[in-house]
């Protein structure tokens, strides 16, 4: 298997032995070779957990793997695919367990490491490091901002390191103190993430639509927020759920509705099961008509992923398009702008 070796020149040589470079299905492989210069932009890009291929779709070409993490170089990007971005990432050498715990203590004070190899000792340099609260968050708790960094052992000699990473959680997971007596299915783990990911709620009054409602969950969190929720589904609802306050339910296919019909909608909520081009079409259709209502919508795959219309999805203007920890083979789109981006 090929091995790719960074030298880094501006403390004198220093080697970190990359993992293997080889990827499944990659669209442009890792270029043999190894650099004499440390370049200055690069990213690291951690995979969400056997999605993989859909990052290195995403990222075309890239420099190295090691684990799920991929290292590209030019400006930052925001794939959809991603767990976690590491941002300027670096190579320190160390010497021991000690001195890679006292490197990165000097760096800063929290970080999150991302073991692929040497499971144990990045186990005692995380021992060496300060406390970092793994404590989950009980919606709707905000995330916490202090910064997180990010460190992995290339080699028993070699940290590499990013100080400046995208999510507040370690590689990106985030956990919740789950309530196992109310929601009638786990879905509602994914609206919950969607919502602190934003660090926004539906008002309190609000009106949501939840297309594709069954059995409720996603419903009983709106409720829970104090909205009034239209919920649109032919399968039924949770008794437990459909007998709440402020909840209607709608059993029709949420392809047939009219942009009247949800042109009072402040927000429009979607985990329906279906294609993604077919919901791509009603997502276009209901702003093309005019519909000012905030979007959260599911974008679900089967068998391979469709990237293309991934992409067109990510490019609605004032949207964003990532996966969440608790997203399986599927991404959430967001829009939170009505039109005329207000
Ligand atoms: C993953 S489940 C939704 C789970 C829900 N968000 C929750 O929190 O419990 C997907 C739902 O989509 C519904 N569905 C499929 N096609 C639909 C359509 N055309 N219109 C409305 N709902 C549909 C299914 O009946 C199913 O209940």
């Amino acid at each position: 298997m090929p091995r790719k070796d960074f030298h880094h020149s501006s403390e004198g040589p220093r080697t970190g032995h990359f993992g293997e470079v080889a990827l499944p299905a990659a669209p442009s492989p890792a270029p043999a070779g190894c650099w004499h210069e440390w370049p200055a932009d690069l990213a690291a890009y951690l995979a969400p957990e056997g999605r993989e291929e859909d990052l290195a779709v995403e990222l075309g070409p890239i420099l190295a793997r090691h684990g799920r993490l991929f290292v590209t170089q030019g400006p930052v990007r925001e794939p959809a695919w991603v767990a976690n971005i590491w941002r300027s990432p670096h190579l320190v050498s160390v010497s021991s367990i000690s001195d890679a715990a006292g490197a990165l203590r000097r760096l800063q004070r929290n970080w999150a490491p991302y073991p692929v190899h040497l499971h144990r000792r990045t186990e005692l340099v995380r021992e060496k490091l300060p406390h970092v609260s793994a404590r989950p968050l009980r919606f709707p708790e905000p995330a916490p901002t202090s910064a997180l960094g990010s460190f992995t052992l290339l080699d028993a000699s070699t940290l590499l390191v990013s100080q400046d990473c995208s999510s507040p959680f370690p590689n990106g997971e985030v956990a919740f103190v789950e309530d196992h007596e109310n929601p009638p299915s786990r879905a509602y783990l994914k609206l919950w993430e969607t919502l602190t990911r934003l660090g926004t709620t539906p008002e309190p009054g609000a009106h949501c639509f939840d297309l594709g409602a069954s059995p409720g969950g996603w419903t009983w969190v709106l409720q829970g927020l104090g909205c009034t929720v239209t919920a649109v589904d032919k399968a039924p609802l949770a008794t437990q759920v459909a007998s709440l306050p402020n909840v209607d339910i709608l059993p029709e296919s949420a392809f047939s509705l009219s942009a009247e019909a949800l042109s009072g909608a402040d927000w429009i909520f979607s985990d329906v099961i279906c294609y993604p081009a077919r919901l791509l079409k009603l997502v276009e259709r209901l702003l093309a008509s005019g519909v000012t209502a905030k979007f959260v919508c599911t974008v679900k795959f089967q068998g391979e992923t469709d990237h293309e219309t991934a992409r067109r999805f990510a490019a609605i203007p004032g949207s964003r398009l990532f996966h969440l920890h608790h997203n399986k083979h599927e991404l959430t789109w967001v829009r939170l702008l009505g039109v005329g981006g207000r």
